[in-house]
C-alpha cells in the first residue's frame, strides 16, 4: 500500500496553466526553423464531382513559391488501405489528400501550395485556375430519408445495437401511457481555440520531428512512418501543449499529410496549419435523426422503450456512434427494441466530439423521458427515480457503481426542486416566463490501454513519462499527483513529460480514459519503484526492513519505511548508495481485466437541473442557473475536474440554444464556416454553474478507482434545457439548437 492520499483529492491549479497564460507553452504551429517553407491549402468550392483542369502555372511563377502540389504531381505514397488506417480509424476509405480528381466534399484540399513565407504561399493558393465538373449533391439528412435512401447497415461491433428484449412493439401497444417523437439536430463543429497544425522539422539525416495538433501523438507518429515508409526510431511527434481537441484530434488531418509530404520531397522544414474556415469544412458532429418511443404504466413504470438514429457520415467512410444503445441501459425496461443506420452523404467524414453519440442520443430519450412524465402526470425527477436499475440490462451485466440516486439527491437539493409547480407557464418572473427542467447523463467509464515510466532519483526528485496527452484537461496536473502521493513527496519534486511518441506506449487521449488508465499506470510504475527500493534494502546488512513484504511500505519524508511504524526504516538516498544507483526506474502497464470486463459495465453518471428565462414577448431563452452533480468515482483533482464539467456544461448549452452547421442543399456548401457565423455561447451566455461530485467508491472500474470525467458534463444538459422551455412556455421543441425562430 502507497501513503493515504494527501496530494490526490487536492484542488491543484494546473502546473501548466502559467506558461499557457504567458504565451511560452507553444503549440504545434508555434516552432519555427531557420529556412522554414509555409504550406497552404486550396480547398474544392463543389461538394460532390471531378476536377476537369487545374492550372497552377500562375501560382508556380509567383515570387517566393517554392512548389504547388496537386493530385498530378504529388509523391508516391502508401496504396495499401492497412498503411492509412490511424489507430481510431473507420471502416472505409481513409482519405487521402490530393489523391485524384474526385472531390468528395466541399473544402476537400486540391491543392498545397508551399512557398518562402505563409502570405505568399496562401496569395498564389488564389491564383491556381479550377474547372470542375459538380454533380448533383446530396447533403441533406431529412431529404435521403424522404427519397427513401437505404442506409448501410454499421459494421463496428461497439456501436451495433444491443439484441432486442421482450415486445416492444406489443407492449407499447398495450400500454396506457405513451409518447412517440421525433428529434432533429443539426450537425456541430468542435472549435478548440488551436487550429490543426502541423510543424514538420527536417534534419539533415532524413529524420522527422513533427509538432502535431493531435489527441494521440503516437497515432500521428505511426500514421506517418506508414503512410510514407518512414523508419519509426526517424520520426518523433510531439504534442506537449494543446489548445482544445474534443475529440477531432482524435485521428490524424490532413495538414499533417500534406506538410510532412512537402518536407521530405523538398528536404526542408515545412509547416501548415488550418485556417478556421478549413476546420467547418473538415470537422463536425453528424447531422441527426432520432425516434423514440416510450410507454408506461399508471405509475410511470417504463413497459416499452424503442429508439431509432439516423446519424449522417461521408461517401468515403462510415462514420459511427453509440447514439441510440443508451436507451437500453439508462432505465428499467423489459421490453426495448433500439436501431441505428448511417446515411451517405456528400461531407467530409464526422468525428468524435465531445462525448459522440451520447450529446445526441441521451438528448433524444431525455427529453422524451420529460414528455412521458407530462403524459403520466408525475414529477420528470419522480419518473426517473421510479425507473432506476442498478444493472446493464443491454448486456446482461452487473453495475461497477452507480452512484446516481446521490446525484439526483444532491443536485435537487441544491436547486430547490422542490420548490417547481409542475405545469408549464406556471412560474414566472416579471416579463420572463420561468422554466426548470431536467435530466440524467450517461457515459461510459472506460480503461484504455497504458504504459508509464517512473523514476525516482536519491534527492527525491520524481520524473514521469507516457505518451499521453494534456489537452487542456489537466493531465499533466494529475499525474504529477499521483506520483507525488505514491513518493510523499511535494508537487514541486515531480516532473510530468508526456506529449511524445518515443515516451511509454498510450492510447490516444479520448473516450475520458486517460487519467483512469495513464493514472493507474503510474501508480503501477510508482508501486514497482518501491518495490526495486525494498529489494535493494533488504539486500543491506541488518536491514531492519528484512522481513517486511511490498504491501507493508511506504515512502515518508525521504525513507522506506513500515506503515505500521515509521520509525522503522531506510533513507532512501542510503539505499541508493549501498545500491550503487543513482535512481530507480520503472515501467507500468495497465489493461482492460477481461474477467472484470465480461462481469460488469462501468458508467459515469450525472443529474442536470437548470433554469431557463423566456422574455414572454421576445421569446428569447436564456439559460440562467444550473446545477450538475457527477458520479464519476474518485477525483483526483476538484478544480481541474470542475473545469472539465464546466466546460461541457457549457458545450450543452451550446448545443441546446446556439451552435447550428449551415449547409446549402442546393450547393452541398458549409455556409458558416467561421466564429461570427457559427454561434457558440459567450460569457453573457452562461450565468450560474454550480458542479457537485457526488461520493462514489469504485474499486474495479479502474486501479485507482477513476471514471473519468471529460465528456460527462455535456451529456443530458440540451435535453434539460428543452425540458425547462418546455416548462416554461408549454411549446416542446425536438429540434436542435432551438433557436428563436422554433419558439415562436
Ligand atoms: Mo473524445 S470525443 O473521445 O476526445
Amino acid at each position: 500500500m502507497l501513503n493515504e492520499s494527501k496530494v490526490v483529492g487536492l484542488p491543484l491549479a494546473r502546473i501548466d496553466g502559467p506558461l499557457k497564460v504567458s504565451g511560452k507553452a507553444r503549440y504545434a504551429a508555434e516552432h519555427f526553423a531557420t529556412d522554414m517553407l509555409f504550406g497552404c491549402v486550396l480547398p474544392a468550392t463543389i461538394a460532390t464531382g471531378r476536377i476537369t483542369d487545374i492550372d497552377v502555372s500562375e501560382a508556380e511563377r509567383f515570387p517566393g513559391v517554392v512548389k504547388v502540389y496537386t493530385y498530378k504531381n504529388r509523391p508516391t505514397v502508401a496504396k495499401r488501405e492497412s498503411k492509412w488506417k490511424d489507430e481510431v480509424a473507420l471502416p472505409g476509405y481513409t482519405m487521402r489528400p490530393l489523391e485524384d480528381d474526385h472531390v468528395q466534399f466541399d473544402g476537400q484540399p486540391i491543392a498545397f501550395v508551399v512557398a518562402e513565407n505563409f502570405e505568399v504561399a496562401r496569395d498564389a493558393a488564389e491564383l491556381i485556375r479550377v474547372r470542375y465538373a459538380a454533380y448533383d449533391p446530396h447533403t441533406d439528412l431529412l431529404q435521403e430519408q424522404a427519397n427513401g435512401y437505404e442506409p448501410p447497415v454499421p459494421r463496428m461491433k461497439e456501436f451495433m445495437p444491443p439484441k432486442p428484449r421482450g415486445d416492444a412493439e406489443g407492449a407499447f401497444a398495450l400500454a396506457p401511457h405513451k409518447i412517440a417523437s421525433e428529434y432533429y439536430m443539426e450537425g456541430e463543429h468542435h472549435n478548440p481555440m488551436e487550429l490543426f497544425g502541423s510543424t514538420v522539422l527536417w534534419e539533415n539525416d532524413g529524420r522527422l520531428t513533427i509538432h502535431d495538433k493531435t489527441q494521440g501523438p503516437q497515432n500521428s507518429h505511426d500514421y506517418v512512418c506508414n503512410v510514407f515508409g518512414l523508419k519509426p526510431e526517424n520520426v518523433v511527434v510531439q504534442n506537449k501543449f494543446v489548445g482544445g481537441a474534443f475529440g477531432q484530434g482524435l485521428r490524424p488531418k490532413y495538414q499533417l499529410f500534406l506538410a510532412v509530404m512537402a518536407s521530405l520531397d523538398l528536404k526542408r522544414s515545412v509547416k501548415a496549419e488550418m485556417s478556421r474556415r478549413e476546420m467547418f469544412y473538415l470537422t463536425w458532429r453528424p447531422v441527426c435523426l432520432q425516434k423514440v418511443s416510450l410507454a408506461a404504466d399508471a405509475e410511470g413504470n417504463l413497459q416499452s422503450i424503442m429508439h431509432h438514429a439516423l446519424g449522417g457520415t461521408s461517401r468515403y467512410e462510415d462514420y459511427q456512434e453509440n447514439v441510440a444503445n443508451w436507451s437500453g441501459m439508462a432505465y428499467k425496461c423489459d421490453n426495448v427494441k433500439i436501431s441505428y443506420e448511417i446515411a451517405k452523404l456528400d461531407r467530409s467524414t464526422p468525428g468524435d466530439m465531445r462525448a459522440p453519440g451520447a450529446a445526441s442520443g441521451v438528448t433524444a430519450l431525455e427529453t422524451a423521458m420529460d414528455e412521458l412524465a407530462y403524459e403520466v402526470g408525475i414529477d420528470p425527477l419522480e419518473l426517473r427515480i421510479r425507473n432506476f436499475i442498478h444493472v446493464d440490462q443491454n448486456q446482461d451485466k452487473e453495475l461497477t457503481s452507480k452512484a446516481l440516486h446521490a446525484c439526483y439527491r444532491e443536485a435537487a437539493e441544491s436547486f430547490g426542486w422542490a420548490n417547481r409547480s409542475h405545469e408549464p407557464r406556471s412560474m414566472r418572473d416579471g416579463n420572463d416566463l420561468v422554466g426548470w427542467g431536467m435530466a440524467t447523463g450517461f457515459w461510459e467509464a472506460q480503461l484504455s490501454e497504458a504504459e508509464a515510466k517512473v523514476s525516482l532519483s536519491s534527492d527525491g526528485k520524481v520524473v514521469v513519462s507516457a505518451a499521453a496527452s494534456d489537452i487542456g484537461t489537466g493531465t499533466y496536473t494529475i499525474l504529477n499527483q499521483v506520483a507525488a502521493e505514491a513518493f510523499g513527496v511535494a508537487p514541486q519534486a515531480v516532473t510530468v513529460r508526456i506529449g511524445d511518441s518515443s515516451l511509454p506506449k498510450t492510447s490516444v487521449e479520448g473516450g475520458s480514459w486517460t487519467a483512469a488508465s495513464s493514472g493507474s499506470a503510474v501508480q503501477v510504475a510508482a508501486r514497482a519503484v518501491v518495490a526495486t527500493l525494498l529489494k535493494h534494502a533488504q539486500s543491506m546488512p541488518n536491514s531492519p526492513l528484512a522481513d517486511a513484504s511490498e504491501d507493508q511500505v511506504e515512502i515518508a519524508d525521504g525513507r522506506l519505511v513500515l506503515q505500521a511504524n515509521h520509525q522503522v526504516g531506510v533513507a532512501i538516498a542510503d539505499i541508493m548508495e549501498a545500491a550503487g544507483v543513482s535512481e530507480v526506474e520503472e515501467h507500468g502497464k495497465v489493461a482492460p481485466d477481461p474477467a472484470t470486463m465480461k462481469k460488469f459495465s462501468a458508467y459515469t453518471h450525472s443529474a442536470v437541473f437548470l433554469e431557463v428565462k423566456v422574455d414572454e414577448e421576445l421569446l428569447i431563452p436564456r439559460v440562467t442557473r444550473v446545477v450538475t452533480a457527477v458520479a464519476a468515482g474518485r477525483i483526483l483533482n476538484p478544480k481541474t475536474a470542475r473545469s472539465q464539467i464546466l466546460g461541457g456544461v457549457v458545450m450543452g448549452v451550446g448545443m441546446a440554444l446556439h451552435e447550428e452547421g449551415m449547409v446549402d442543399h442546393r450547393t452541398g456548401r458549409v455556409m458558416n464556416h467561421n466564429l461570427a457565423e457559427y454561434h457558440v455561447p459567450a460569457h453573457a451566455d452562461i450565468e450560474d454553474v454550480e458542479v457537485i461530485f457526488v461520493k462514489e467508491d469504485d474499486d474495479k472500474v479502474s486501479p485507482i478507482g477513476v471514471k473519468g470525467l471529460g465528456e460527462i458534463g455535456i451529456v443530458g444538459v440540451a435535453a434539460a434545457v428543452s425540458n425547462a422551455i418546455f416548462h416554461a412556455t408549454g411549446k416542446r421543441i425536438r429540434h436542435f439548437p432551438m433557436t428563436i425562430d422554433k419558439l415562436l
